[in-house]
């Protein structure tokens, strides 16, 4: 029951100058697993809707091949493909009922009275609807519209759940309770599902996959953990969260085949990282990616001994957490955050402060531009 992408490429003609071509979606290919949430996310203009739109039949692939649930189904209507959409717009019907929205499926197909009774209000119940049936649409809350818009399309028992930042329309507040509420059903009916938002929180949040996209190509498919902890490139690097980038060399490759990895940063300091496979060569000069909370700063005599050093330009304090921006010469800025900074203390602006970090929290990209 899963969704397979092999190779799937769009191409636009500009309407405006016919000799012009512009491609929106370049060779995707993904394997989204039965009962798996799989988010594709990039800037917007990426190719994400497009991407959707080929999965849900509504746009033709210029290249590829689409199978939903083991069927090649290029050639096969949208209305045949067993999937259901949801969008940001709820598309749920003003002039109906809650309860009607919800079974509208179900009427369509001409189901008999009572059984469509029976299975609004399972429905109903499992979102969180219970005794909201008889309410129309306009009486509801957002978020509420927006479980009646799920309800909707999950009733019907497709083999593929579809969004489009279904979210977007949301205050803050409800979109990040939308988010869990979001995981716990698909979880609850196993529904394959594919999601698209811009959102990287959002992606983390509902995901068990994140397929990252650039210009129409794919940057990288993981984890959540995998996707912030492990980047493959700067690109990833920098949309998913806040990093920082550093530059050294490799002094010391893996030649006896450990894995072992030493760096040595400008400076001089010199770190060694564990179990880094063997791709890296004396030499090569490589770019180092650590996120702000995973580095750790200290002041006084010891500042000196760590990895780099640098000077507090700024320091915002916002209760649970402090952020620092340091300055080591560098073009940019370090950005580090401190949490629980009633044990940890504070650093203040002008302060001279080494940096350092676990080997384990670094990530090596094999470039060197910082
Ligand atoms: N029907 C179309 N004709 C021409 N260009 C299109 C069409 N649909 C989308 N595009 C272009 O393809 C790119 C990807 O669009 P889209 O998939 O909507 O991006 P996203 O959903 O990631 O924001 C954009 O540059 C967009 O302008
Ligand atoms: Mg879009």
């Amino acid at each position: 029951m899963g969704v397979k992408l092999v190779d799937v490429t769009k191409v636009f003609v500009d309407q405006s100058n016919p000799g012009r071509k512009f491609t929106a979606v370049n060779r995707v290919s993904i394997d989204v697993r039965d009962g798996e949430f799989v988010s594709f996310l990039g800037p917007s203009g990426c190719g994400k809707t497009t991407t959707l739109r080929i999965i849900s039949g509504f746009e033709y692939p210029s290249a590829g091949e689409v199978w939903i649930a083991g069927r090649m189904v290029n050639d096969i209507p949208p209305n045949k493909r067993d999937t259901s959409m949801v969008f940001q717009s709820y598309a749920i019907f003003p002039h109906l009922s809650v309860g009607q929205n919800v079974g509208f499926g179900l009427e369509l197909r001409g189901r008999p009275k009572a059984e469509i009774k029976e299975e609004v209000e399972k429905m109903m119940e499992v979102m969180n609807l219970k005794d909201l049936s008889r309410r129309r649409p306009d009486q509801l809350s957002g978020g509420q519209q927006q479980r009646v818009a799920l309800a909707r399309a999950i009733i019907n028992k497709p083999s593929v759940l579809l969004f489009d930042e279904p979210l977007s329309n949301l205050d803050a507040k409800l979109r990040e309770q939308m988010r869990l509420e979001l995981r716990r059903i698909q979880q609850t009916f196993g529904i394959t599902s594919v999601y698209v938002t811009h959102d990287q929180a959002e992606a983390m949040t509902v995901s068990d996959r994140i397929v990252v996209m650039n210009e129409g190509n794919i940057m990288q498919t993981g984890t959540p953990f995998e996707i912030y902890s492990r980047p493959a490139n700067r690109f990833v690097a920098d949309f998913i969260g806040r990093v920082n980038f550093f530059t050294g060399k490799v002094v010391s490759p893996d030649t006896g085949g450990s894995g072992d990895v030493e760096i040595e940063f400008p400076g001089g300091g010199r770190k060694t990282f564990a179990g880094r496979e063997g791709s890296f060569k004396k030499g090569d000069e490589i770019t180092l990616t650590v996120r702000p909370e995973s580095l750790r700063l200290s002041g006084g005599a010891s500042a000196g001994q760590n990895i780099f050093a640098g000077t507090v330009t700024k320091s915002v304090y916002l209760g649970q957490l402090v952020e620092y921006e340091i300055d080591r010469g560098g073009e940019k800025p370090v950005l580090a955050v401190t949490y629980d900074p009633a044990d940890h203390g504070f650093f203040k602006t002008g302060e001279r402060v080494g940096i350092d970090f676990s080997a384990r929290a670094a990530h090596i990209l094999p470039e060197k531009r910082e």
